[in-house]
């Protein structure tokens, strides 16, 4: 093991933090750290708006669901897929955007920088001893969200990162076990063992943590997540019509 291996694998989220700012040199490497993750041919199709604001944490508190780590967290960071400057440069070359922007890789590409940067910026805020929880509920009222944010055509919020000094140890959340994850050379369809195992390792987590409002087993979560009719964030064809990303099947 070596420093950096035992940051990441002692990755917990975090959901309560410390009265405490963020200094502004940890929050700017951490920024660097985002910045300098690789990218799609060094296009860099990612923003961060950094939130600050008393008020306005709250405020991104109620429009992702109520979620009050956001308002305690004196950072959050909204991590945004950003074709707005490839536009600018296509634009001043005097190229048409819409037909690019709209195939349904970019979104790939979008959102892969995104979870690049967002786990980079995790680990570096890790390696300061600070605590994170990723805010996939950014996406909940991502219109709103939008225009708090003052997002032009081609950013879409992605996700959110909240940040601050650990009020809280949770604990490490464990994971399937990697062979149901890592395969050598081929996919193993023949899983059922392995999540049998994960079941009862799970069901005894999660008994050992008896605030934890997820009962069950990890079957039992994830056929209860995606029960049918599925629809957790039902904004999000409108967001992408209306940030000019309009997929079509292309
Ligand atoms: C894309 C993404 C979105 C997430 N959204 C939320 C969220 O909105 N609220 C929250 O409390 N946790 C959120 N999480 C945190 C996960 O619940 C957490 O990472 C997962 O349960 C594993 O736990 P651990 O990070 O403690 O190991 C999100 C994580 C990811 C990667």
């Amino acid at each position: 093991m070596n420093e950096v291996m035992d940051t990441l694998s002692s990755h917990r989220s975090i959901r309560a933090y410390q009265d405490r700012p963020v200094e502004s040199k940890v929050l700017d490497q951490i920024l660097k750290a985002a910045q300098a993750a690789p990218n799609w041919v060094n296009l860099q199709h990612v923003s961060v708006i950094v939130v600050q604001d008393k008020a306005r944490l709250a405020k991104f508190s109620e429009l992702c669901g109520g979620q009050k780590h956001i308002a305690q967290a004196p950072v959050f960071l909204i991590f945004c897929t950003d074709f707005y400057r490839t536009w600018l440069a296509c634009r001043d070359h005097g190229q048409e955007f819409d037909s690019v922007v709209s195939q349904i890789d970019n979104l790939i590409v979008g959102a892969n920088e995104v979870g690049i940067a967002l786990g980079t910026a995790v680990a570096a805020a890790e390696s300061f001893g600070l605590g994170t929880v990723p805010i996939g509920n950014i996406r909940l009222h991502a219109l709103e969200a939008i225009r708090e944010l003052n997002l032009p055509k081609y950013v879409l919020p992605m996700l959110g990162l909240c940040a601050g000094y650990p009020a809280e140890n949770p604990g490490i959340k464990p994971r399937l076990p990697k062979e149901a994850v890592c395969f050598a050379e081929q996919y193993n369809q023949e899983l059922s063992g392995f999540l049998k195992q994960y079941d009862e390792q799970y069901a005894s987590y999660l008994k050992e943590r008896p605030w934890n409002s997820r009962v069950g087993n990890w079957t039992g979560m994830a056929a209860d997540f995606y029960k049918p009719p599925y629809s957790h964030y039902p904004e999000v064809p409108a967001m992408l019509k209306q940030q000019g990303f309009n997929p079509g099947t292309e």
